[in-house]
């Protein structure tokens, strides 16, 4: 759905309702309560103390807290039902960075649909979700439920995911009002600790991170927006009126509301930022929050800040108001209640047909050596490792109401679908991710000696990524790499599949290893989707959608960095290499690690397939553009290899020389293109010269004339590159 239609009839609904509305009743609709007693809850809504209950899931009680509201309450206001759908409802799709290492906004649509499509059948109107903080730091437990480093990659992610929750038409009962989260700037977290202060300028603000939000509103519709827990440059994000208000209002038009993080108001006393409850309220409302998500203090001080005349009966109106707007389009007045008795489409099949594609299209081929994928002429496959039967495991984090009994594993699926073929012997070594414990690796050496091949599921826990699970190391937990080394010493053909919340460092395990699928948390049918990929009846095109570091250290690493003055040149010495006494300047003086060079472990944008592409010569159809034109660029795509596969085609820019530095690469657009072997076809692309403006050094955002570099190709780290210049 584009932005939502202003309609003077529910502005007008609006007014009659403001005018009779008291101030406690005004600041009860600004108030989000938790479900977890619902017998006090149900008090606060009859007395017009409420306007949102969070994680109601019995269809019952919603009609019941709903009926009170409607037929009890003074105002007969309808409640808003909000949950944390992430990543599906019953039926869960990969988590958010595994969906958008699909780099595919159709199928991410798709899934956010059936999500709300089972999350309505509750009563559930509105989730907390998109999650589009960019963030380049996998030490975050929070990049699990992120699109990833780039903004134009978030941008697409988030729209996809807005559209498809919000449906066609809001007022569709099995239509969520969607949430953008966290604004703005909580994934860039300092050290990757969750909650971390951040300190982003306006303009990396606006260039980088305000771009999903952005997108979401302009371009979706968005109905509701959260504010973010941590504090940006000393000013907590719950009481940034600059962003809240000037940005998101001002100029953005944005017209639905914004509820605070859970607490997060309260929360700006402990940031030292408000002196008590009262001013935190004070403060949030004034900087633009609409709603407070559990911590109360706007029903409980903001009557008397009103009467001392601290806060606006303006900013007061104008937040209830937004509130209202987004029930009124939700048709939660004329529809409140919920169909108790609906056909349900829990797990339905065809959700768990999205969910197994969603996955398929997640995984990201990482290494392939001589062809060891997909798996041929074997007649016994040994199946190891803590996550090759784990359901709850697999689904990752944020799951609440996916049952871990409809997941279906690798092991599962490999013994149903091809156990007639080919002997499966298992045992999962470790018994969890952080297991430490090395009895069975006998049992598991036995196994692999009768085997012709191995698989390896790696990676770690669900409980490991996520809200506040941050780590500072990221090497595979417990004795996995140990077992992994063991395997390899067999020299049987050895496949290791990671099931991670995040990049996880695997130099090692890549090396140790013939071939490799990140295949992230992939949900209840990522065990389908990995047996098949297995064995060739789908072939892997996920891409990376953040930059894996070869190490800790190297964090941040992303590919759309700036230059520096000193870039590394690729032929730097490294630590092993340098003479002793080396003289100060003699290593060149560059930007880079003496211990691991420039390089990440994989840049963003990566991804194999099971077969060879070949990128033809970058065609531009001409090369002098003017601010407002449209560029129109191709290159011919074969496949040269022996299977059909799924290319995502990635268009880079970099604008040589600005008012402000530029990225050495940004990307554009991108294309998921189906060839069969020996197959070829030009892929074209239209650049709006446009989408190239930045936040330059008036913070005005402008194109700038001058000279640009296209790059067209598989990966973020491709060389071929055409040149243009704009007017
Ligand atoms: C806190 C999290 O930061 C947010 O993402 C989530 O939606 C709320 N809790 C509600 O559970």
């Amino acid at each position: 759905m584009t932005a939502q239609h202003f309609s003077e009839e529910i502005e007008q609904q609006i007014d009659r309702l403001l005018k009779e509305m008291t101030i406690q009743e005004k600041l009860g609709q600004m108030n989000q309560l938790s479900a977890d007693n619902m017998e006090v809850n149900y008090n606060l809504i009859r007395r017009g103390m409420a306007g949102s209950v969070l994680s109601i899931t019995d269809p019952a009680v919603a009609n019941k807290a709903q009926q009170i509201a409607m037929e009890e309450s003074r105002m007969g206001i309808p409640i808003i039902i909000g949950r944390d759908v992430i990543h599906g409802f019953k039926t869960i799709f990969p988590i958010p960075l595994g969906q958008a290492a699909s780099f595919d906004p159709d199928i991410v649509e798709e899934a956010a649909r059936a999500a709300a499509v089972e999350a309505s059948e509750v009563g559930i109107r509105w989730t907390f979700a998109p999650m589009v903080d960019i963030t380049r730091d996998p030490r975050w437990g929070r990049v699990a439920e992120s699109p990833g480093e780039d903004p134009f990659l978030a941008s697409r992610m988030a729209v996809a995911m807005v559209k498809g929750f919000q449906g066609k038409d809001l007022s569709n009962p099995t239509s969520l009002a969607a949430s953008a989260k966290h604004f703005a700037g909580y994934g860039a977290a300092e050290g990757g600790r969750d909650y971390n202060s951040t300190y982003i300028p306006e303009r990396q603000m606006r260039n980088l991170y305000l771009k999903p939000f952005e997108a979401a509103v302009k371009e979706a519709g968005l109905a509701t927006i959260m504010s973010a827990f941590h504090a940006n440059d000393g000013i907590p994000a719950t009481g940034d009126k600059h962003l809240l208000k000037s940005i998101l209002r001002e100029e953005w038009g944005f017209d639905g509301f914004v509820v605070s993080d859970w607490a997060s108001v309260d929360e700006m006393v402990v940031h030292g930022y408000s002196q008590n409850r009262s001013q935190a309220a004070n403060q949030a409302i004034e900087a633009g929050i609409d709603m407070e998500m559990v911590s109360g203090t706007f029903v409980e001080h903001g009557e008397k800040l009103v009467r001392q005349g601290s806060l606006s009966m303006e900013d007061l109106n104008n937040a209830v108001r937004n509130i209202l707007r987004v029930k009124f389009r939700l048709g939660l007045f004329e529809n409140p209640y919920v169909e108790e008795d609906r056909d349900s489409k829990f797990y339905h099949t065809e959700h768990l047909a999205l969910a197994k594609k969603a996955a398929e299209e997640s995984f990201v081929l990482l290494k392939n050596q001589e062809e060891t994928l997909p798996l041929k002429n074997i007649k016994t496959l040994a199946v190891f490792g803590p996550l090759s039967d784990a359901p709850h495991e697999q689904l990752g984090t944020w799951v609440f109401d996916g049952e871990k009994d409809y997941t279906i594993t690798p092991l599962d699926a490999l013994k149903t679908m091809y156990g007639e073929e080919v002997e499966i012997l298992h045992h999962p070594v470790l018994k969890f991710s952080r297991d430490k414990d090395t009895t069975s690796f006998v049992k598991m050496r036995k196994l692999a000696a009768a085997a012709d091949a191995i698989v390896v599921f790696l990676g770690e826990e669900s409980i490991l990524s996520g809200e506040a699970h941050s780590l500072s190391n990221l090497r595979l937990q417990g004795a996995q790499t140990k077992m992994l080394k063991e395997l390899a010493a067999l020299n049987k053909p050895l496949v290791s599949v990671f099931l991670a919340g995040r990049p996880l460092e695997i130099e090692k395990e890549v090396e140790l290893s013939d071939a490799v699928i990140y295949a992230w948390h992939p949900g209840t049918m990522g065990g389908p989707a990995i047996a098949d990929v297995l064995f060739g009846k789908s072939g892997p095109s996920g891409k990376l959608p953040m930059t894996f570091p070869k190490n800790v250290g190297q964090i941040p690493i992303y590919y759309s960095h700036e230059n520096t003055g000193r870039p590394a040149t690729d032929n730097e010495m490294l630590i092993d290499e340098i003479p002793v006494e080396a003289s100060q300047t003699s290593l060149g003086n560059r930007s880079f690690y003496l211990d691991s060079g420039h390089e990440p472990l994989f840049p963003f944008g990566y991804g194999l397939t099971y077969t060879t592409f070949e990128y033809g010569r970058i065609e531009l159809l001409e090369d002098v553009l003017q601010r407002d034109g449209i560029l129109k660029v191709g290159v011919t795509l074969k496949n040269t290899g022996k299977a059909m596969a799924t290319e995502v085609v990635q268009l880079y820019t970099r604008d040589l020389y600005a008012s402000v530095i530029r990225p050495v690469k940004e990307l554009k657009d991108f294309k998921r293109i189906t060839l069969g072997p020996g197959e070829q076809t030009v892929v074209h692309f239209e650049l709006n010269i446009r989408s190239l403006a930045f936040w330059n050094r008036d913070m005005e955002e402008v194109v700038e004339p001058g000279e640009y570099e296209l790059w067209l190709g598989g990966s973020s780290d491709t060389t071929e590159k055409v040149s243009f210049q704009v007017k």
